[in-house]
């Protein structure tokens, strides 16, 4: 079973240990333009989960492309880069500009004006750029998920990744005005687990592209949850601020699930969901 981080919850260069014990390791979202974020306050710690609006902030494509796709690559382990942008052609430059990699297509921050074309759009215009692996992150916030999994997968996605944060409000205790400077920011942790896995459910049984899980996961039982509903891989967000060994000691507490319920392997456990709920109803 594939383990990643979650793009922008975790910086290889500070941790490079801990993206080393990855299957895989996702950047944080570049963009053609270095951009500063969102002013700050970014973050803010809510009952069940945490709200960002860090915005995007990066180097932009060029001195990714110069300075950090190199020392990433001497990590060992696969990488995945996230492109973000503010048009279909946007996203494109940069996919064209990539090799080696996997990309996956940001398609749904919630801190950002979003680009005016579709998703769909989006992945065509980067299909006809590149050969790589095109993965197509989404909002769980899309009226009908699994209609935008159908779509990206016509216009020549690869994968899914599912799901990005959902947008949220926190207001300050004492003022009661809105924590964040930008107002609203995305929320992510345990309260986004049961909305990854019906995303993820919905998906799997709408394609047959492979699926990145994430949302919520703090433990082995989330994983094996998510890999349930339908994922392939999983990916470790916001834990990562609270647990940087979470990689290692949700993989051991994954194998012990899956031993404890009979499973050779994680991938043994894959979409079990459909097949239990159709056997039940
Ligand atoms: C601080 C922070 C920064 C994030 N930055 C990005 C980003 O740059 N690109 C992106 O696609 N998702 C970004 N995300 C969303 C995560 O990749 C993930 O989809 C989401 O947090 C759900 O997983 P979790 O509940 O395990 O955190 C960010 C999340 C957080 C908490």
């Amino acid at each position: 079973m594939l383990l990643l981080n979650a793009s922008g919850c975790l910086d290889a260069m500070t941790a490079p240990p801990v993206a080393r014990s990855l299957d895989a390791y996702v950047t944080k979202t570049i963009t053609p333009l270095p951009r500063e974020g969102n002013p700050p306050v970014r973050i803010a710690e809510t009952e069940h989960g945490m709200l960002n609006a860090i915005g995007l902030a990066n180097p932009g494509r060029d001195r990714f492309l110069v300075t950090v796709l190199p020392r990433l690559r001497e990590l060992g382990v696969p990488i995945w880069v996230s492109v973000g942008g503010f048009s279909a052609a946007e996203y494109a430059e940069t996919c064209a500009a990539l090799e080696g990699v996997t990309i996956e297509l940001n398609l749904s921050c919630p801190n950002v004006d979003e680009a005016p074309e579709s998703a769909a759009e989006i992945v065509s215009a980067c299909r006809a750029a590149t050969a790589l692996p095109l993965y197509a992150k989404l909002s769980p916030a899309a009226w009908d998920v699994a209609e935008s999994a159908r779509a990206v997968e016509a216009a020549g996605a690869d994968g899914l990744s599912l799901v990005n944060t959902i947008r949220g409000l926190a207001l300050d205790d004492r003022t009661l005005a809105p924590t964040l400077a930008r107002g609203t920011g995305g929320y992510s942790g345990p309260a986004l687990k049961p909305i990854a896995l019906a995303a993820v459910y919905a998906c799997a049984h709408a394609t047959a592209l492979p699926i990145v899980g994430m949302g919520g996961v703090r433990s082995g039982r989330d994983a094996l949850d998510l890999i349930a509903a339908g994922a392939s891989a999983v990916a470790l967000g916001t834990i990562l601020f609270a647990d940087p060994d979470a990689p290692a000691r949700v993989r051991s507490e994954l194998d012990a699930e899956c031993s404890a319920r009979g499973y050779a392997a994680p991938s043994d456990a894959r979409a079990i969901a459909h097949e239990a709920h159709a056997h039940a109803s």
